[in-house]
């Protein structure tokens, strides 16, 4: 079997990469926390891999998410940047064949109610995502179903109080403001009016509005330097193109979904390796 390598970087920014990492058919993308000499940024990074950690182990039971993973050989690998790593620098987890929403052509009638769905199913895990308004943490499998990627800023609620409701209302909010977007201005499959569920914009919710005000200040600091410039996100742009409707899925309750990691089969959804 041929040894693990860096097969690209995905994403890289001041608290660290993201790295797809291969060793012969084997796919996993690993996060990297930056090197020592980013001190503040390194101490969020690691806060912040531990929280996708703990995401993660809750919802193993999950399909159209990422898998914690242990794997010695690949721990062992050198980042793309040359350090050797420790455990507690990097986290593996399973890589989900396909494409950022952003990059999609192709769209089946119903996936935006299956990311609803799959959103509701998240928080029946108590687990919310937090970082949902960002398109290219949304994918479309190879097989055309949601998945959700970067559990970075998500959060593990033990009971379902005020905190745990506002952030589930905020994630279906960013849902709906995605759905919107792709089905308003005639381009709802078939090219009708918008889809129903789109119009149900949710309001933000208190949590939303203080991390906006305080949060996201604090986090860009450190993500992107002070006076750094924040890259901006990719977006689809207003112009287009926009993906073509294919028929719906319809629900299976994940029992047929292609395993997370493995070669999906060859419908066409996704182009290559996901990535910003
Ligand atoms: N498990 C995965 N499977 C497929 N692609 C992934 C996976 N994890 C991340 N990616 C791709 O890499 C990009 C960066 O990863 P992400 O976890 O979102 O990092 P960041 O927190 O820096 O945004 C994602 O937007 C996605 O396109
Ligand atoms: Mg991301």
């Amino acid at each position: 079997m041929e040894g693990w390598q860096v097969e690209r970087v995905l994403k890289s920014d001041r608290f660290g990469s993201v790295e797809l990492v291969r060793a012969g058919d084997r796919r996993l993308v690993r996060r990297v926390v930056c090197p020592r000499r980013r001190p503040a940024s390194r101490a969020l990074a690691r806060v912040l891999m531990a929280r996708e950690r703990r995401a993660l182990a809750e919802i193993e039971a999950m399909a159209g998410v990422p898998h914690l993973v242990e794997e010695a050989a690949a721990a062992a690998l050198a980042a793309a940047d040359g350090r050797v790593l420790a455990p507690a620098e990097q986290v593996l987890r399973t890589w989900i064949a396909g494409a950022p929403l952003q990059r999609a052509e192709r769209l089946p009638a119903d996936y935006f109610d299956l990311l609803e769905a799959l959103v509701v199913e998240l928080h029946g895990h108590g687990v919310c995502h937090n970082d949902l308004h960002k398109e290219q943490n949304v994918l479309v499998a190879e097989d055309g179903r949601p998945a959700l990627v970067d559990f970075q800023l998500a959060s593990v609620h033990r009971g379902r109080g005020a905190l745990f409701t506002s952030r589930a209302r905020d994630d279906v909010r960013h849902v709906r403001k995605h759905r919107r977007r792709y089905t308003r201005d005639g381009r709802a499959p078939g090219g009708g009016a918008e889809a129903a569920g789109a119009s149900r914009v949710v309001r933000r919710s208190w949590v939303a509005a203080a991390w906006r005000k305080l949060g996201k200040p604090v986090y860009n600091l450190l993500a992107h330097g002070p006076g750094g410039r924040v890259p901006s996100e990719e977006w689809r742009p207003e112009s287009g193109p926009w993906p073509v409707w294919t028929p719906p899925l319809g629900s299976t309750a994940g029992e047929d979904r292609v395993a997370a990691g493995s070669p999906g089969p060859e419908t066409g959804y996704g182009s290559g390796p996901a990535a910003r």
